[in-house]
């Protein structure tokens, strides 16, 4: 009985959507269809994500792209689940819980997938995967970038293994893509499970403030299995990942300033490893003077400066694009422009730890450096290194590993090379810090530079232990090697500048470096030390 009314049922409801729906014209059915997929989950959960100060998937692709630029993609894709009741009319919704599709940004191609969380909790279904891998297919054979707005409850577990395939083949086109195209990935929800690796595996990760999390297992599993109690804001929000874990990027306020500081970053950026970086239009000056920088550098050489302060002094109208600010802050790198066009920096950070490299701050180094390089972005390398932080937790956690990293990333990258030494360059990290031996294009010190094994004290304790005569042998150091000579008269410095000039004489290396080309012995790929 149970069973004849159910089949009675089923064909009743079967029969009364043959009947609604045959007396549409198709024009109306493509209609219904799109103002579906318009309100995703619905009015409900859209007002739920707007009381929790998100926006929705729409009203973010909307913010991000220049106005009605976005071309949508696969608004009538359903989701194929028909298990544990997927398959009846209510949890289907046009679209599935993406909007994918292309853009604009200042004119300029982006692909953009957008994950809905007002449908399913934006959980990954097979659909869901294939819209990404589609975009993702498509960015790579036109060369444009890839950015991820995430917002997903991981998995969508009606699916069981389906998602994780799904999962899996947007892990292998973001590996594909790497270095190809830029991928940007904006954590503006929960992600959560091995969800993480598709933005891990991108470019840059940014996050919004108090609203994001990243996580392999959220809180409660964390207490069962290592009995830790923390929230998920501690193990996997903004703060977590961009000033501990180094997961993250950048972090922003709310959704509008992530989207306008992304909409931002992005003109910094190549369309792909064959498009040449935009230029803009330049208001300052190239051969402009700062001749600030002619003081900066404080008399004792042990005494801080802030690094950002020669930065913003010397690029285009101040302005620095940083990346990762609150994580390794020994070592500052971001973006930047010189007469319009897009450089990347690196430079040592005095005021914090003396600039010192340790395991964090080569491995930011090292990955920005990567990324400049497969993009055919400049580098400018500010050097004050006193030298690797010497320590058992830094040689327990793999300093020669972790630093070889930093290296490994100079030497390898053949784009146009500019450094410039303010004060210190010690030991190993001379060597690092886009020497001239690891093919630094041009080098300049200034006239506060030393070249040197190690500073005065140090190096006078070591070959004169138990001396008298130390203030004196120490007096004799400083003379010979605390000074730029020793570099320059071997060439391992191409000129000892005035520093106000630095901003002009890179400008005019820029343009002359516009054209260089080298290349690295063929290789299946590098084995760098990971
Ligand atoms: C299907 C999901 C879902 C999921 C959420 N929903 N996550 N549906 N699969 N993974 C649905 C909910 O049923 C609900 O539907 C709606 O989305 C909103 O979810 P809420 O729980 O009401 O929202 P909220 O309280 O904000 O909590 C959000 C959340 C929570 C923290 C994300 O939903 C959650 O913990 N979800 C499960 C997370 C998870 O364990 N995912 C699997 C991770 S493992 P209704 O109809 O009520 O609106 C993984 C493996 C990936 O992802 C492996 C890749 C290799």
């Amino acid at each position: 009985v149970d069973l004849s009314y159910t089949v009675l049922n089923m064909l009743t409801r079967e029969a009364r959507r043959w009947y609604s729906v045959s007396h549409l014209s198709v024009q109306e059915r493509i209609d219904r269809k799109r103002n579906a997929a318009l309100i995703g989950g619905g009015q409900k959960r859209i007002d739920a994500q707007h009381k929790r100060g998100k926006l929705t998937a729409r009203e973010r692709v909307e913010l991000l792209l220049d106005k009605d630029s976005f071309v949508e993609y696969d608004m009538f894709v359903e989701h194929r689940c028909s298990d544990f009741g997927m398959e009846e009319d209510h949890n289907k919704f046009a679209g599935d819980s993406v909007v994918t599709g292309q853009g604009r940004i200042n004119g300029r191609l982006v692909y953009v997938f957008s994950q809905d969380f007002t449908v399913f909790g934006g959980s990954l279904s097979g659909a869901h995967a294939q819209k990404i891998c589609k975009i993702m297919d498509q960015a790579m054979m036109v060369g444009a970038p890839v950015i991820g707005l995430n917002d997903s409850g991981g998995a969508r577990i009606q699916e069981g293994v389906e998602s994780l395939a799904g999962y899996a083949d947007i892990f292998l086109r973001n590996v594909m893509a790497s270095g190809v195209v830029p991928q940007i990935s904006l954590i503006m929800g929960p992600c959560a499970g091995g969800a993480v690796y598709s933005p891990a595996l991108t470019d840059f990760t940014f996050m919004v403030k108090d609203t994001s999390y990243l996580f392999i297992t959220g809180p409660d599993v964390v207490k069962s299995v290592t009995n830790e109690d923390v929230t998920q804001e501690e193990l996997g929000g903004a703060k977590t990942h961009t000033a501990v874990s180094g997961v993250a990027h950048r972090a922003f306020e709310n959704d509008i300033d992530a989207l306008l500081n992304l909409r931002n970053f992005f003109n910094f950026l190549p369309l792909s490893n064959q498009d040449p970086a935009p230029v803009t239009e330049c208001h300052d000056p190239s051969d402009r003077l700062v001749p600030g920088l002619d003081t900066i550098v404080p008399f004792e050489t042990t005494k801080a400066y802030d690094m950002l302060d020669i930065i913003q002094g010397i690029v285009d109208e101040r302005e620095f694009f940083e990346i990762m600010p609150n994580y390794a802050k020994n070592i500052v790198v971001g973006f930047a422009r010189m007469n319009g066009r897009t450089v990347g920096i690196v430079g040592n950070q005095p005021k914090v730890a003396s600039g010192c490299l340790d395991i964090n701050s080569s491995v930011k180094g090292a990955r920005f450096v990567r990324f400049c390089d497969a993009f055919n972005i400049p580098i400018l390398t500010f050097v004050d290194v006193p030298g690797f932080l010497p320590g058992t937790s830094q040689e327990y956690g793999g300093i020669i590993r972790h630093g070889a990293k930093l290296l490994f990333a100079f030497a390898e990258a053949t784009v146009p090379k500019i450094t410039i030494i303010t004060r210190k360059a010690y030991g190993g990290a001379y060597d690092v810090m886009s020497s001239k031996h690891l093919r630094g294009d041009v080098n300049y010190a200034w006239p506060s530079a030393e070249v040197a094994v190690m500073g005065a004290k140090g190096a006078v304790q070591i070959i004169f232990r138990g001396k008298s005569n130390q203030a004196e042998q120490e007096a004799e150091y400083v003379e010979k090697f605390a000074n730029p000579f020793p570099a320059a008269v071997r060439g391992f410095v191409d000129d000892i500048i005035v520093p106000s000039t630095t901003r002009k004489r890179i400008c005019r290396d820029l343009e002359v470096l516009a054209s260089k080309k080298q290349t690295n012995p063929w290789k299946k790929h590098a084995n760098i030390p990971l």
